[in-house]
C-alpha cells in the first residue's frame, strides 16, 4: 500500500516504550526509506522542552545499549529522522494543551499541507486514555474532513475482559475499528507470520495437522532474566496477563488455527477470533509461580503477590485440531531464554524401533519463534557408524542472520498502521476472546508458588502436563545456530 504524508503525535515520547521500541523503528523506517518527506512527528511529554534537546534525546536513546536495537547508527539517518521531529510540552489531562496542538496542527495545514492525516499513537498509561481521547473530540481532533485520523495503542488492552470491553466501548464511542490499531508486536514478527505462509504455503505438512497425527501442543514462553527497570509496571499485570493472554495465545492461534479463504485482514482476523473463541481453557490446570527475589526488585512491592510464571493446559475446541490438548508456559527467570510452538507427534506403537534406545522418541513440528529462529521436524536417523543406532536430529529451516536482515515487529507494525493494514492487529473481538480464556484460567485467590531462578518454574507445573501422561520438552539450541 502507498504511504501518503500524514502527522504522526506520540503521547509520550519519553515513555520506556518511546525510547526502547518507537524510536528505533522509526530511526529504521528512515533508514529504509519507508516515510515520507513530509511527514511530522510531533512528540509530546510534560516538561519543557527545545526541539533540538529532543533531538539528543533521539540521539541518546538511539545509541543505548538494548536488546531489541543492536545495530550501529548513522548519523545522516538519525538527523533526517529528527528533521521531522517537533516537541510539545504539556499535560495530557490538561485542556489547555489540546488548544496548542490545535494551533501547531493548524499552523501544518496552512504550511501547505492539502490534507489532514495524523496517527495518535498513545505510549502513555491506559488510565489517560479516555481523558486523552474526550479531549480530542472537544477539540474536534479526532476526525478529519479530508484525510484519516488513527488511533494505536499497546497491548495489555485492558486488565481483564470487563475493563478489555469498557476500554474497547470507550474507543469505539470516538472512533471506528477501521481506525484503531491496537498492538501486540508478536504477530509482526517475522517468524510468526512465517508459520502462516508455511502452514497454507506447502501441501505437506497441513494434512498431517488432526488429531489423527498429532499428540499435543507445547507453547513456551521462557525468559532467563526477570523484570529489569520494568517493575513498577510488571508488578500490576504479571506474567500471565502480560505475555499469556496476549503472545502466547496468538502463538497458538497461529500454529493451530484454519486456514483464511485469502492472505486478507478480514480473512485472517476471523480465522483467529473463530479459533479464540472456541479454545477450551482447562480451569483446574493453571499454575502460578513467583521466583525467589522478585520482592526486592526495583519498585516492585516486597510482599507482592504477583506472577512471574505460568503454565495452563487448553483444549482446542473446533476446526481440523478439535480436541487436541495445548499447554502453556511462560515466564521470568526461567532456564533459558527460548519462545517456540512444538506440534508434537504421535507415537505409533508399532514403530519399528520402539524397544530401542530412543525408539519411541515423538517426532515435532517446532516453529521456533527465538533464537535460533526457524521451523524445524525432529526426527530420528541411525547414527552414522558400524553398528544400529538411533539418534534426534533436525531437518530444518533456518533463517540466516535473522537479526540483521528482518524489521524488528515494531517496525513492521508502525509501517502496517501508517498505511492503513490492520491484517496484524488486534481488534475488539479478538481481544475479548483473549481475555475471556485468560479470566477463566485465575482467581484473586490463586496460590503463588515461589521458584528458584534458573529452572523451568515450580515443580507443580510439571503436573500441568505429565497427569495426562506426557512431558514438557527440553527446548534445543541444536538447531539453526549460526
Ligand atoms: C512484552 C512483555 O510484551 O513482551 C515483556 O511486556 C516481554 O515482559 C516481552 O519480555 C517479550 O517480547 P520479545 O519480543 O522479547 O519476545
Amino acid at each position: 500500500m502507498q504511504m501518503e504524508s500524514f502527522v504522526l503525535v506520540i503521547f509520550g515520547i519519553t515513555s520506556n516504550l518511546a525510547r526502547i521500541k518507537l524510536i528505533p523503528a522509526l530511526y529504521d523506517l528512515t533508514k529504509a526509506g519507508m516515510l515520507p518527506e513530509d511527514l511530522t512527528i510531533i512528540g509530546v511529554a510534560r516538561s519543557p522542552m527545545a526541539d533540538e534537546e529532543l533531538h539528543d534525546y533521539i540521539n541518546k536513546v538511539l545509541r543505548e545499549d538494548n536488546r531489541h536495537h543492536t545495530h550501529p547508527i548513522d548519523q545522516e539517518v538519525a538527523d533526517k529522522l529528527t528533521k521531522h521531529v517537533h516537541y510539545l510540552n504539556g499535560s495530557v489531562e490538561d485542556k489547555d494543551f489540546y488548544d496548542k496542538l490545535e494551533t501547531y496542527l493548524n499552523e501544518l495545514k496552512k504550511k501547505g499541507r492539502n490534507c489532514d492525516n495524523v496517527m495518535y499513537y498513545l505510549a502513555t498509561y491506559p488510565e489517560l486514555y479516555s481523558t486523552i481521547f474526550q479531549h480530542l473530540n472537544t477539540h474536534g481532533l479526532d476526525r478529519s474532513e479530508c484525510g484519516w485520523t488513527r488511533v494505536m495503542v499497546e497491548k495489555p488492552i485492558g486488565t481483564d475482559l470487563e475493563s478489555a470491553k469498557e476500554l474497547n466501548a470507550l474507543m469505539a464511542k470516538y472512533f471506528t475499528e477501521d481506525q484503531i490499531f491496537r498492538l501486540d508486536h508478536y504477530l509482526g514478527k517475522e517468524t510468526m507470520q512465517n508459520i502462516l505462509a508455511f502452514r497454507f504455503g506447502n501441501g505437506i505438512f497441513e494434512p498431517l495437522m488432526t488429531p489423527e497425527y498429532i499428540d499435543h501442543i507445547q507453547v513456551t514462553a521462557a525468559e532467563d532474566f526477570g523484570v529489569g527497570d520494568r517493575g513498577g509496571y510488571y508488578d500490576t499485570v504479571g506474567a500471565l496477563k502480560d505475555v499469556g493472554q496476549n503472545h502466547l495465545l496468538q502463538m497458538l492461534t497461529f500454529a493451530a488455527m484454519e486456514q483464511p479463504h485469502k492472505w486478507t485482514n478480514e480473512a485472517i482476523t476471523k480465522r483467529r477470533i473463530e479459533f479464540l473463541n472456541s479454545l477450551k481453557p482447562d480451569t483446574n490446570s493453571t499454575v502460578l509461580g513467583q521466583y525467589q527475589g522478585y520482592g526486592q526488585e526495583k519498585n516492585v512491592n516486597p510482599d507482592s503477590k504477583t506472577d512471574t510464571f505460568f503454565s495452563f493446559k487448553a483444549i482446542i475446541g473446533d476446526g481440523k485440531l478439535a480436541g487436541v490438548p495445548a499447554y502453556f508456559r511462560g515466564g521470568k527467570e526461567l532456564a533459558q531464554y527460548v519462545t517456540e510452538i512444538s506440534m508434537v507427534f504421535r507415537t505409533p506403537s508399532m514403530r519399528m524401533f520402539k524397544d530401542a534406545p530412543l525408539g519411541m522418541t515423538p517426532n515435532a513440528l517446532i516453529y521456533r519463534i527465538q533464537p535460533n529462529e526457524g521451523i524445524v521436524l525432529k526426527i530420528l536417523t541411525k547414527r552414522s557408524q558400524h553398528k544400529l543406532e538411533l539418534e534426534e536430529t533436525y531437518m530444518q529451516y533456518c533463517y540466516k542472520n535473522y537479526a540483521s536482515i528482518f524489521p524488528d515487529p515494531y517496525e513492521r507494525l508502525i509501517h502496517d498502521a501508517f498505511v492503513g493494514d490492520q491484517t496484524f492487529f488486534v481488534d475488539a473481538p479478538e481481544v475479548e476472546a483473549q481475555w475471556q480464556i485468560t479470566d477463566m484460567l485465575v482467581s484473586d485467590e490463586h496460590k503463588i508458588i515461589q521458584y528458584a531462578p534458573g529452572g523451568w518454574g515450580p515443580e507443580e507445573s510439571k503436573e500441568v502436563i505429565k497427569k495426562d501422561g506426557r512431558e514438557w520438552l527440553e527446548p534445543s539450541l541444536a538447531f539453526c545456530s549460526l
